[in-house]
């Protein structure tokens, strides 16, 4: 027989391009083998004052008034900074000397809810991932203990974070769970023993893995053969959540660009929805198809879920190009249109995002030195705003009103 064997060919095409991608992560960040392995950069203290909320020489007139301020570290030039969990020390002592107010202090009182927020688009290429990534790294330096679900098969934002649930595994090596493994049918784990801590401090992940396909197949499964189960479907988001909640302040849904039982549950369980567009006319046509789609989704869960509400649901230009006449005037369309419902802040169009980098870093692992200074600065500027307007809307899910967007 002639002919191409394609499961072999796949394959090894597949095997090719992985040992080609690990020699690339390997040279790029040598001497370490793994993103992971790598120390987190450390932040100046113009970053730690940004990322704090405060004013800059307050910030230089605190570290010498108040006992126990983290000295850092002096680098080069007399410059001073500080890593990521000495950023968060320092915001503790602010808050307890009572030079950060309860409004700009991004965790949870007793009481208040853990914000669950989706980034939500059926459209693939949106930069879903793209902005969950960087919104948490931005959420998770300002303060905020997030913990961010991939539940993409493809399970992108699990390799931002250098996070393989279906690695090989060498003899020896602990199996690294995946959110599949939380939601199978037959002897699921507990969330407890997924979750993992990434290196960005704030921040652990329930990575993804492709086996999430296989829920699918189960749900269905249970629907045809009608097998009475303990706990609906679209309830065990939130019920395995519910075990760990209380460790975070914020908890984000990376989606997959198609309709899955999984993002129902996420959906369900979200008490907040993001959703990134992009400014093309496609993309417009399909948001309309997408929200038309989404409500009939949300009718579903509200006719078994009766109290079912949103915190907030906001719209967020992605990859955007002011300098693209068309792009601008769909902007102004969208924005006329969509009126407060979308972010006043758009995700920029960058070259230091994703692939322009090609090292798959989000914005704050790059750092300035990784690109022209004005190139970081504008679309730290644009995530910084987004993630602020995204604080704002927690803050008032848990009854705290900030004074303003930039209240510096
Ligand atoms: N602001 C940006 N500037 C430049 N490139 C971007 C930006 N945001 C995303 N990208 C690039 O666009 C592509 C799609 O982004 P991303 O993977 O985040 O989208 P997605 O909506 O998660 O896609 P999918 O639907 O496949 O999950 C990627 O190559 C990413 O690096
Ligand atoms: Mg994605």
């Amino acid at each position: 027989m002639t002919g191409i064997i394609g499961s072999d060919q796949l394959r090894a095409y597949s095997t090719t391009i992985r040992d080609a991608l690990s020699r690339h992560t390997a040279k790029h960040l040598s001497p370490d083998t793994r993103k992971s392995d790598k120390p987190m950069r450390r932040f100046s203290v113009k970053e730690t004052a940004e990322a704090l909320r405060v004013n800059y020489s307050s910030l230089r007139h605190y570290a010498k008034i108040i006992e126990g301020f983290p000295s850092g570290k002096l680098e080069a030039g007399n410059r001073r900074t500080f890593s990521g969990e000495e950023v968060h020390a320092i915001q503790d002592l602010l808050f307890q000397a009572r030079k950060i107010p309860l409004s700009m202090y991004p965790r949870k009182e007793p009481g208040d809810v853990t914000a669950k927020l989706a980034v939500y688009n059926l459209k693939g290429g949106v930069a879903k991932t793209s902005l969950s990534a960087n919104l948490a790294e931005f959420l998770g330096l300002r303060g905020f203990r997030c913990l961010i679900i991939d539940l993409d098969p493809q399970a992108s934002l699990s390799d931002l974070f250098d996070v393989r649930a279906d690695a090989q595994l060498d003899d020896g090596d602990e199996a690294v769970h995946s959110i599949y493994d939380i939601l199978k049918y037959d002897d699921p784990v507990p969330i407890t023993d997924v979750i993992q801590a990434t290196y960005f401090p704030n921040i652990d992940i329930v990575p993804g893995s492709m086996n999430m396909t296989e829920f699918e197949y189960e749900t269905s499964a249970s629907y045809m053969n009608g097998t009475q189960q303990s706990q609906p479907w679209h309830r065990k988001i939130s019920n395995a959540l519910r075990l760990v909640e209380e460790y975070y302040d914020i908890i984000l849904f990376d989606t997959p660009p198609h309709m899955s039982f999984a993002v129902i549950a996420a959906v369900a369980s979200a008490t907040g929805l993001l959703v990134p567009v992009s400014a093309g006319m496609l993309d417009v046509v399909s948001l309309e198809k997408f929200l038309d789609l989404g409500a009939g989704t949300l009718e579903v869960v509200e006719s078994v879920e009766k109290d079912k509400r949103y915190d907030f649901i906001r719209f967020v230009l992605t990859r955007y190009n002011p300098n693209d006449q068309a792009q601008l005037q769909l902007s102004s369309f969208l924005r006329a249109q969509l009126g407060d419902a979308m972010l006043q802040a758009d995700f920029l169009q960058s070259t230091a995002i994703g692939d322009g980098t090609n090292t798959m870093q989000p914005l704050l692992e790059v750092g300035p030195a990784g690109v022209t200074r004005k190139t970081y600065d504008r679309i730290f500027d644009s995530l910084q705003k987004i993630a602020h307007e995204v604080e704002a809307e927690v803050m008032k899910s848990w009854g705290r009103e900030q004074k303003s967007q930039r209240d510096n």
